[in-house]
Protein backbone atom coordinates (compact mmCIF):
# COMPACT_ATOMS: atom_id res chain seq x y z
CA UNK A 1 0.00 0.00 0.00
CA UNK A 2 1.39 2.98 -0.56
CA UNK A 3 2.07 5.82 1.25
CA UNK A 4 1.19 9.72 0.50
CA UNK A 5 1.28 12.89 2.42
CA UNK A 6 -1.51 15.73 1.72
CA UNK A 7 -0.37 19.40 1.59
CA UNK A 8 -3.04 21.61 2.70
CA UNK A 9 -3.18 25.56 3.91
CA UNK A 10 -6.89 25.79 4.34
CA UNK A 11 -10.20 24.09 5.76
CA UNK A 12 -9.09 20.55 4.21
CA UNK A 13 -12.62 19.54 3.09
CA UNK A 14 -10.58 17.65 0.22
CA UNK A 15 -8.71 15.85 2.92
CA UNK A 16 -12.03 15.08 4.61
CA UNK A 17 -13.24 12.98 1.30
CA UNK A 18 -9.97 11.53 1.19
CA UNK A 19 -9.66 10.60 4.72
CA UNK A 20 -13.20 9.28 4.51
CA UNK A 21 -12.51 6.92 0.90
CA UNK A 22 -9.37 5.56 2.84
CA UNK A 23 -11.13 4.62 6.19
CA UNK A 24 -14.58 3.16 4.40
CA UNK A 25 -11.92 1.32 2.08
CA UNK A 26 -12.55 2.76 -0.99
CA UNK A 27 -9.25 4.07 -1.49
CA UNK A 28 -6.02 1.73 -0.54
CA UNK A 29 -3.62 3.89 0.75
CA UNK A 30 -1.94 5.33 4.32
CA UNK A 31 -1.64 9.08 5.21
CA UNK A 32 1.32 8.82 6.62
CA UNK A 33 2.48 12.83 6.95
CA UNK A 34 0.29 16.26 6.76
CA UNK A 35 2.14 19.19 5.74
CA UNK A 36 0.67 22.71 6.32
CA UNK A 37 2.30 26.35 6.10
CA UNK A 38 -0.24 27.61 7.90
CA UNK A 39 -0.22 26.78 11.93
CA UNK A 40 -3.63 27.62 12.48
CA UNK A 41 -5.63 26.03 9.26
CA UNK A 42 -8.33 24.05 10.12
CA UNK A 43 -6.93 21.00 8.32
CA UNK A 44 -3.86 20.74 11.19
CA UNK A 45 -6.63 20.67 13.20
CA UNK A 46 -7.92 17.72 11.71
CA UNK A 47 -5.05 16.16 10.59
CA UNK A 48 -3.98 16.03 14.82
CA UNK A 49 -7.41 14.46 15.39
CA UNK A 50 -7.03 11.82 13.03
CA UNK A 51 -3.78 11.02 15.01
CA UNK A 52 -1.75 11.81 11.63
CA UNK A 53 1.94 13.09 11.76
CA UNK A 54 1.60 16.54 10.88
CA UNK A 55 4.68 19.07 9.83
CA UNK A 56 3.90 22.75 9.90
CA UNK A 57 6.10 25.42 9.14
CA UNK A 58 5.93 29.15 9.28
CA UNK A 59 7.77 30.08 6.22
CA UNK A 60 8.63 33.70 7.57
CA UNK A 61 10.36 31.55 10.36
CA UNK A 62 12.96 30.16 7.52
CA UNK A 63 15.58 31.85 5.63
CA UNK A 64 14.26 30.95 2.12
CA UNK A 65 12.12 28.80 0.49
CA UNK A 66 14.64 25.76 0.04
CA UNK A 67 15.79 25.83 3.61
CA UNK A 68 11.97 24.90 4.58
CA UNK A 69 11.19 22.50 1.45
CA UNK A 70 14.71 20.91 2.81
CA UNK A 71 12.58 20.18 6.34
CA UNK A 72 9.62 19.42 4.06
CA UNK A 73 12.07 16.51 2.38
CA UNK A 74 13.09 15.20 5.60
CA UNK A 75 10.03 14.89 6.65
CA UNK A 76 8.96 13.04 3.52
CA UNK A 77 11.73 10.64 3.33
CA UNK A 78 11.41 9.95 7.11
CA UNK A 79 7.87 8.78 6.46
CA UNK A 80 8.75 6.83 3.44
CA UNK A 81 6.21 8.89 1.38
CA UNK A 82 5.24 7.69 -2.33
CA UNK A 83 2.77 10.50 -3.31
CA UNK A 84 2.23 13.45 -2.14
CA UNK A 85 -1.34 14.78 -2.90
CA UNK A 86 -2.06 18.44 -2.88
CA UNK A 87 -5.13 19.66 -1.34
CA UNK A 88 -5.49 23.12 -1.21
CA UNK A 89 -2.01 24.27 -0.58
CA UNK A 90 -1.40 27.55 -1.25
CA UNK A 91 2.61 27.88 -1.36
CA UNK A 92 4.37 27.56 -4.86
CA UNK A 93 7.05 25.01 -4.47
CA UNK A 94 10.37 24.97 -5.66
CA UNK A 95 11.86 23.87 -9.25
CA UNK A 96 13.99 21.65 -6.92
CA UNK A 97 11.46 20.47 -5.00
CA UNK A 98 9.25 19.69 -7.58
CA UNK A 99 12.27 18.23 -9.41
CA UNK A 100 12.81 16.34 -6.68
CA UNK A 101 9.40 14.25 -6.61
CA UNK A 102 8.81 14.17 -10.71
CA UNK A 103 5.41 12.60 -11.41
CA UNK A 104 4.72 12.08 -7.09
CA UNK A 105 3.37 15.46 -6.74
CA UNK A 106 -0.36 15.63 -7.43
CA UNK A 107 -2.81 18.83 -7.31
CA UNK A 108 -6.67 19.73 -8.03
CA UNK A 109 -7.28 22.77 -9.24
CA UNK A 110 -10.41 24.27 -9.64
CA UNK A 111 -10.88 25.15 -13.29
CA UNK A 112 -10.98 23.24 -16.91
CA UNK A 113 -6.93 23.76 -17.32
CA UNK A 114 -5.34 25.27 -19.24
CA UNK A 115 -7.98 28.10 -18.61
CA UNK A 116 -8.27 29.74 -15.46
CA UNK A 117 -4.59 29.22 -13.97
CA UNK A 118 -3.77 30.48 -10.57
CA UNK A 119 -6.31 31.97 -7.53
CA UNK A 120 -9.39 32.50 -7.77
CA UNK A 121 -10.17 29.86 -10.29
CA UNK A 122 -13.70 29.59 -9.57
CA UNK A 123 -14.82 33.23 -9.19
CA UNK A 124 -12.95 34.05 -12.62
CA UNK A 125 -14.70 30.89 -14.11
CA UNK A 126 -17.79 32.04 -13.48
CA UNK A 127 -17.43 35.81 -14.45
CA UNK A 128 -16.25 34.90 -17.51
CA UNK A 129 -19.33 33.83 -18.88
CA UNK A 130 -18.45 30.51 -19.75
CA UNK A 131 -21.04 27.80 -20.20
CA UNK A 132 -19.03 24.94 -19.34
CA UNK A 133 -16.51 25.25 -15.72
CA UNK A 134 -15.02 22.10 -14.22
CA UNK A 135 -12.15 20.82 -12.42
CA UNK A 136 -8.60 19.24 -13.17
CA UNK A 137 -6.49 16.98 -11.31
CA UNK A 138 -3.27 16.95 -12.42
CA UNK A 139 0.58 16.57 -11.80
CA UNK A 140 3.22 19.32 -10.48
CA UNK A 141 5.43 20.75 -12.61
CA UNK A 142 7.93 23.94 -12.30
CA UNK A 143 4.75 25.99 -13.36
CA UNK A 144 1.50 26.95 -11.86
CA UNK A 145 -0.59 24.69 -12.84
CA UNK A 146 0.63 24.03 -15.97
CA UNK A 147 2.02 19.92 -15.62
CA UNK A 148 0.18 16.76 -17.18
CA UNK A 149 -3.59 16.12 -16.69
CA UNK A 150 -4.91 13.45 -15.08
CA UNK A 151 -7.86 13.85 -15.49
CA UNK A 152 -10.97 16.60 -15.65
CA UNK A 153 -14.51 16.80 -14.69
CA UNK A 154 -17.02 19.06 -16.56
CA UNK A 155 -19.52 21.12 -14.66
CA UNK A 156 -22.64 23.08 -16.62
CA UNK A 157 -22.78 26.56 -15.69
CA UNK A 158 -26.87 27.17 -15.73
CA UNK A 159 -28.49 30.06 -15.93
CA UNK A 160 -29.34 29.71 -12.77
CA UNK A 161 -26.42 29.37 -11.30
CA UNK A 162 -24.96 32.11 -8.71
CA UNK A 163 -21.40 31.80 -7.69
CA UNK A 164 -22.25 30.00 -4.55
CA UNK A 165 -24.23 27.78 -6.40
CA UNK A 166 -21.15 26.91 -9.00
CA UNK A 167 -19.09 26.78 -6.32
CA UNK A 168 -20.73 24.05 -4.70
CA UNK A 169 -20.75 22.07 -7.65
CA UNK A 170 -17.08 22.37 -8.07
CA UNK A 171 -16.44 21.33 -5.01
CA UNK A 172 -18.87 18.15 -4.91
CA UNK A 173 -17.34 17.04 -7.69
CA UNK A 174 -14.06 17.65 -6.32
CA UNK A 175 -14.83 15.12 -3.40
CA UNK A 176 -15.78 12.37 -6.20
CA UNK A 177 -13.22 12.63 -8.66
CA UNK A 178 -10.56 13.28 -6.66
CA UNK A 179 -10.41 10.37 -4.78
CA UNK A 180 -11.38 8.32 -8.03
CA UNK A 181 -8.80 9.50 -9.50
CA UNK A 182 -5.84 8.54 -6.83
CA UNK A 183 -7.57 5.20 -6.42
CA UNK A 184 -6.48 4.53 -10.21
CA UNK A 185 -2.81 6.02 -9.97
CA UNK A 186 -1.78 4.61 -6.11
CA UNK A 187 -3.48 1.68 -6.73
CA UNK A 188 -1.90 1.12 -10.01
CA UNK A 189 1.53 1.36 -9.63
C1 LIG B 1 -10.11 23.40 -3.64
O1 LIG B 1 -11.08 24.10 -4.34
C2 LIG B 1 -8.99 22.98 -4.55
O2 LIG B 1 -9.39 22.79 -5.87
C3 LIG B 1 -8.05 24.14 -4.47
O3 LIG B 1 -8.13 24.58 -3.13
C4 LIG B 1 -9.40 24.26 -2.60
C5 LIG B 1 -9.18 23.58 -1.30
O4 LIG B 1 -10.33 23.52 -0.52
N1 LIG B 1 -6.73 23.75 -4.89
P1 LIG B 1 -10.36 22.63 0.81
O5 LIG B 1 -9.31 23.18 1.77
O6 LIG B 1 -10.10 21.21 0.44
O7 LIG B 1 -11.73 22.81 1.40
Amino acid sequence: MKNIAIFASGTGTNFDKIYENIKFGFLKANISLFVTDKPNAKSLKKALDRNIPTFKFNASDYSSKLAYEQEIINQITNHDIDYIVLAGYMRILSENFVKTYKNKIINIHPSLLPSFKGKDAIKRTFESGVKYGGITIHYVDEGVDTGKIIEQGIIKIEQSDTLETYEQKVHELEYELYSKTLKNILEDN
